[in-house]
């Protein structure tokens, strides 16, 4: 953990205890005494500690189910961590009974229309947060939703009607109205542009790149498009099945991938090439295994063609593989990182826009 750490989540773990299914209580029952239901318990995120410095973008990628959702939840104290903790400039971000105590940190959610009450107006909608911690005050309240509302692209009158009257574009921008108007320093963003259409995903992405300029955020950006983190993004941690495999800044990362499930994610990107009839898929072989029952040893061991006798027993730690890189894998080692393109400097703001013209499908490093 670097000591200039904003954000730090610290050896941090989510499981959730499944409820006890109807027939397993009949069953418990009616078979012979003793016999208890099994206890269910699923492993979200297992052991992760990372850090984001003030200012800095990091992206977190990783299939679906791995837990990236639920890692940004736990880093917004809207869920408690079954062990380990969330730390803001030190400070843990929860007290003991395990409730949220500091509104530095906001989430904005992958699907805008399902995270704004259809029947509340934009405006009350927006307000009601900076109301409860004192922002501004019901007199105040118009004019300072007004204020969010055009700082995102939007009429200070659309606060006036309801969220169903909007585009999803134009959800989201109000869903990130709604967090900034809490006055957050980070910004957890879980899959932001995952449910708009393209050309508006361009519009939202620069959204943000004008935004973390003009605000000054910190930021987790969590995305299954490579191509965007790549351009949003200052560092990436790459996630599978709950713990984090490997960090690095987006270059590197990008360049010279060194975990086996990140070489594999980077090539699973399709390709769409013009002088190609199809487009070139390259998944990755088998499934992820259920975080119900996760794997001994590497969890990745299953899915890796590099695997060793060591990777079925041992968990690999997360170590640093380079200057600015980790990487928790028993054959990847530092001394392969003599191969690794060094970090360029730390959490630079990019000026220039996403395109909103063309998606460029053919950008990772394969
Ligand atoms: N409230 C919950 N109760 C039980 N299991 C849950 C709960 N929330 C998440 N999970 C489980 O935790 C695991 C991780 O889920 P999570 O939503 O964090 O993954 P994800 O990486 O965000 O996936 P996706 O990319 O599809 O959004 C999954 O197996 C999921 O079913
Ligand atoms: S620890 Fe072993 S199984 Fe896991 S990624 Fe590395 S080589 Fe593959
Ligand atoms: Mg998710």
């Amino acid at each position: 953990m670097t000591s200039d750490a904003f954000l730090a989540a610290e050896d941090v773990s989510k499981r959730f205890v499944l409820p006890v299914l109807w027939s397993e209580r009949v069953a418990a029952r009616f078979t012979r005494r003793g016999w208890i239901a099994p206890v269910r318990v699923v492993h979200a995120v297992e052991s992760v500690s990372l850090f984001i410095r003030r200012g800095e973008v990091l992206g977190l990628v990783g299939e679906s189910g791995c837990g990236k959702s639920t890692l940004g939840r736990v880093l917004t104290g809207i869920l408690p961590a079954s062990s380990g903790q969330v730390l803001l400039e030190g400070k843990p971000i929860m007290n003991a009974a395990g409730r949220k105590i500091d509104r530095r940190i906001q989430m904005v959610f992958q699907n805008p229309y399902a995270s704004l009450n259809p029947r509340n107006r934009v405006g009350r909608a927006i307000a009601e947060g900076p109301l409860a911690h004192g922002l501004t005050t019901p007199a105040g309240a118009a004019a300072y939703v007004g204020g969010w509302l055009t700082r995102v692209g939007l009429d200070a009158s659309c606060a006036d009607r309801y969220p169903h009257e909007f585009s999803g574009g134009q959800r989201q921008r109000i869903a990130i109205a709604r967090a900034l108007a809490m006055q957050p320093e980070v910004l957890i963003c879980d899959e932001p542009v995952a449910s708009l259409d393209v050309s508006i995903q361009a519009q939202i992405i620069n959204l943000f790149l004008q935004l973390r300029r003009e605000l000054s955020l910190t930021m987790l950006f969590i995305s299954h498009d490579l191509g965007v983190v790549r351009h949003l993004c200052d560092r990436v941690a790459v996630m599978y099945l709950g713990r984090i495999v490997e960090s690095s800044p987006t270059a590197s990362l990008y360049e010279a991938p060194q975990h086996p499930y990140t070489r594999a994610l980077l090539a699973s990107v399709p390709k769409l090439r013009l002088d190609q009839e199809a487009a070139s898929f390259r998944p990755i072989a088998g499934e992820l295994p259920s975080p119900l029952a996760p794997p001994s040893g590497c969890a990745f061991h299953a899915r890796c063609a590099l695997v060793q006798p060591i990777c079925l027993s041992d968990v690999p730690p997360l170590r640093p593989i380079a200057e600015g890189r980790e990487a928790a894998c028993h054959v990847v080692t530092a001394g392969d990182a003599r191969t690794i393109p060094q970090p360029p400097g730390p959490g630079k703001p990019r000026e220039t826009p996403f395109t909103d013209k063309k998606i460029d499908f053919d950008r990772d490093s394969e």
